[in-house]
């Protein structure tokens, strides 16, 4: 029971990676609070956690009165928010650059990049006050890479690493520090459709040094480790969890020499 009495919002904690980190901090003893735009899929956390102590909002993360409202009834529930997950997220439609619609363009910075701030920064008051809190803010391994057809994601993604360091420097004379996780390609969430294409699975594995995908409970673990009390003096920092993804080239120069030899 490492959360035990501890009070947890997860945005975007309805369904995907952040519906197993909610599982994960209540079967650690913390009451949860997730929120998200999908009424059936609130209605569906509701039912699948209905004897554990959980709220459920739904809350744009973009709509910054929602939010307050939101954080106004978890304090009133609770009295306290310990642990903030910016864990909402969408991926724009993959097309160049050139042909990106600018309504995705502004989407995807508005609830990646504007909503993880707001989050940060509604819950973040509420820390300061308490003189206490944790915020994981949840990137991407394409945010520290790029990748083609990605640019708003990347963009929006690549910001959280630096809001992460902007805010250990300003509150942890709080009480409130601040991590960061970018996450390679994980088996579930957002990916779930392309995992039941195995040609999809075979290629980001072959991607991957460690031969894989990884799994929505490595993420998880890495989640609740962070946000753990071991893990405090780990302030301002992204860990990127992706098998060592990041930066690898299937064919090494050494390999491509070699062959021609
Ligand atoms: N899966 C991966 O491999 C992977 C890798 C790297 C990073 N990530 C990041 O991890 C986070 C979770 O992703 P996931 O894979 O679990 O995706 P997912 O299954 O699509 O879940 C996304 C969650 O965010 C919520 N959400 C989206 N837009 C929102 C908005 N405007 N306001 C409030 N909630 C909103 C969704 O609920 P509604 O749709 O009902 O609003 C849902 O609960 C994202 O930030 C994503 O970028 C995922």
């Amino acid at each position: 029971m490492r959360f035990k009495r501890k009070s947890v919002v997860i945005t975007g904690g309805t369904k995907g990676l952040g519906k197993a980190m909610a599982k994960a901090f209540l079967d650690e003893g913390a009451s949860v609070a997730v929120n998200g735009r999908n009424k059936d899929a609130i209605a569906k956390f509701q039912e699948e956690f209905k004897d554990k102590p959980i709220l459920a909002f739904n809350t744009d993360v973009t709509d910054y009165e929602g939010m307050e409202d939101m954080a106004s009834r978890v304090i009133g529930a609770w009295g306290k928010i310990d642990i903030l997950i910016n864990n909402a997220g969408i991926v724009n439609p993959l097309v160049p650059s050139e042909k990106m619609k600018k309504e995705d363009f502004d989407r995807t910075i508005d609830v990646n990049l504007k909503g993880a701030f707001y989050a940060a920064q509604i819950f973040g008051r509420r820390m300061i006050e308490n003189k206490s809190g944790r915020i994981i803010n949840i990137a991407s391994q394409v945010a520290l890479f790029g990748e083609k057809g990605f640019l708003p994601y990347a963009l929006s993604k690549g910001a959280l690493p630096v809001m992460t360091r902007e805010l250990s420097y300003e509150w942890s004379k709080y009480g409130v520090t601040a991590c960061c996780i970018a996450p390679g390609f994980m088996k579930g969430g957002m990916n779930e459709g392309l995992l039941r294409k195995e040609i999809f699975v075979d290629y980001l594995s072959k991607r991957t040094p460690i031969g894989r995908m990884g799994s929505v409970d490595e993420l998880v673990a890495c989640v609740l480790f962070l946000s753990s009390p071991e893990a405090q003096y780990i302030n301002g920092e992204t860990i990127t969890i992706d098998g060592g993804m990041t930066g690898y080239t299937q064919e090494p120069l050494l390999d491509f020499i070699t062959k021609g030899k």
